[in-house]
């Protein structure tokens, strides 16, 4: 997709489809007002004429509009007009690409990002035009002998803006491209099949970033290294698996040199069955998307590199399978982490916390400014919080608050969660430093709870993705957040660009 700054009269451009914006009830947004005018009164009409009243998700495609240059337009309900905040900018251009992308137009001008949008500027308005349309449009199709494409599919889009907006739209659209490829790159990878996205694989994937880039140095550690860190919470997850883990760091080097580093870990199961503490079947193929973390993390670094950002960043990525098999771990096994703190395994589908453990350990020695974890981690977190906003938790409130806004700008929103001293002896076990459950009451929270054990060191947070990484049902398939969450952090950290 083509994506372009664009700043003409609706009713004077040339274009395969003009997308316009209508308020409830039947209100013309200043665009659709102009178009409008110069039509006699089409849009009018058609309003009065009860074919839309402008609520959200309703579209009208309108075929040689008389008076106006384009080949068509397409009307998009906006709902109300004070309550058109980012969530209802980015819903309403989300059913704009899909319409036009059907509508059989390949060039199509919007002017929905010049719409005034209760907690969007310009900038994020456009570069979120362009997220959206991408991940419309987006299709996993790569498995798929016979693609159900569209025959003939939308390939430019213009972005109308303000002529006082059009230097930030430029950098908006860069942006929002690099985003989105971030953003797909973390889809394409959570969507791959276990069979074929093995620790390996997500190495081999890390290693094609790495050469993307000068700024970019990868390396893999494998289980011989991990042995000689004493990674034994690690290993003790691959133990099962005839797949070799993998511990995966990539190191981008784009601020000054001596600048402390923000250490990105993902969560990498490349498939979750539960080990011996074995899953009921029942949708057990969804713990394929188990590296959903760790393809955050590397979704992020591409978006790094398209938008040169001069930070210092570092991912740490351990990647592993977790099955039954005869020499997995047993319920009541202790290991011994990097940390030298000992863990009762007393259910090893609580596999996450264990390959993380290691992972914050090794994250020490990049004398970080801050650790960000991000992780499928529990099924609670889905419980408490559903698919709208990823569990926040975090050893300092102001790296949580930096977090939770860059959600809000991104349209990536996570909530945050207490990690308060009552919930640690949840994890008192008799026999070890501390048992890798605590029970029913809680999960998200002493999930966290264990990790901060091996996170004192420095600053911390604990993003829980479980809800939001992926969609199931008819939608099913991974959704690459929290990419703009994480690329967003980033960016505001960058004062000088
Ligand atoms: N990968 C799962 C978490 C998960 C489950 C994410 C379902 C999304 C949907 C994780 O490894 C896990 O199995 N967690 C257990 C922890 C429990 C044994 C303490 C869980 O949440 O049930
Ligand atoms: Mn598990
Ligand atoms: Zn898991």
């Amino acid at each position: 997709m083509k994506f372009t700054v664009k700043c003409e009269n609706p009713a004077s451009v040339k274009t395969g489809c003009v997308i316009l914006g209508i308020f409830e009830r039947r209100k013309l947004s200043d665009a659709a007002s102009r178009f409008d005018k110069t039509c006699r009164g089409l849009l009018t009409k058609l309003l009065h004429g009860g074919d839309m009243d402008g609520k959200p998700g309703q579209t009208l495609l309108v075929h040689y509009p008389s008076g106006a240059k384009c080949e068509r337009v397409l009307l998009v309900g906006c709902g109300k007009p004070g309550e058109f905040n980012g969530t209802a900018y980015r819903k309403a251009v989300a059913g704009a690409a899909q319409a036009v992308n059907a509508s059989g137009a390949s060039d199509a001008v919007s002017y929905l990002a010049d719409l005034d949008v209760s907690d969007c500027d310009s900038y994020i308005r456009v570069r979120a035009h362009v997220e959206v349309v991408r991940s419309t449009l987006y299709t996993p199709d790569e498995l798929k002998s016979k693609k159900d494409k569209e025959s003939r599919p939308l390939r430019r889009l213009g972005i109308n803006v303000h002529a006082e907006a059009g230097e930030s739209a430029h950098q908006a659209i860069a942006d929002g491209e690099a985003i989105a490829n971030g953003v797909q790159l973390a889809r394409t990878l959570g969507d791959l099949p276990g069979n074929i996205c093995t620790p390996s694989y997500l190495a081999s994937q890390a290693r094609d970033l790495g050469k993307s880039s000068t700024r970019l140095k990868v390396s893999v550690m494998e289980e011989a290294g991990m042995k000689k860190h004493g990674m034994g919470a690690l290993l003790s997850v691959a133990r099962g698996s005839d797949e070799p883990a993998k511990l995966i760091t990539l190191v981008y080097s784009g601020g000054k040199t001596g600048q402390k580093p923000v250490v990105l870990v993902g969560k990498g199961v490349t498939f979750d069955s539960g080990g011996i503490s074995i899953k009921p079947a029942a949708a057990m193929d969804e713990m394929k998307f188990d590296m959903c973390g760790a393809a955050s993390v590397l979704g992020t670094f591409k978006a790094c590199i398209e938008m040169n950002l001069p930070l210092n960043v570092v991912g740490v990525i351990p990647a592993t399978e977790n099955l039954p098999g005869g020499r997995a771990s047993k319920p009541g096994d202790i290991v011994t982490s990097m940390s030298g703190q000992t863990i009762e395994v007393l259910n090893t589908d609580a596999e996450g916390r264990l390959i993380l453990c290691d992972a914050l350990s090794y994250s020490e020695r990049f004398k970080p400014d801050a650790v960000i974890d991000i992780a499928t981690l529990t099924g609670a977190c889905v419980i408490a919080l559903g698919a709208h906003a990823a569990g926040l938790l975090s050893n300092d409130d102001a790296l949580a608050g930096k977090l939770l806004d860059a959600g809000k700008a991104a349209g990536d929103r996570a909530w945050q969660l207490p990690l308060w001293e009552d919930y640690q002896p949840q994890l008192d076990s008799n026999f070890a430093d501390m048992a890798n459950i605590g029970g029913r009451e809680a999960g998200t929270i002493t999930a966290a709870c264990f990790l901060s054990r091996f996170a004192e060191k420095y600053h911390w947070a604990h993003l829980d993705i479980a809800g939001v990484a992926w969609k199931n049902g008819k939608e099913k398939g991974a959704t690459g957040r929290p990419v703009s969450l994480l690329t967003q952090f980033l960016l505001d950290r960058c004062a000088d660009r």
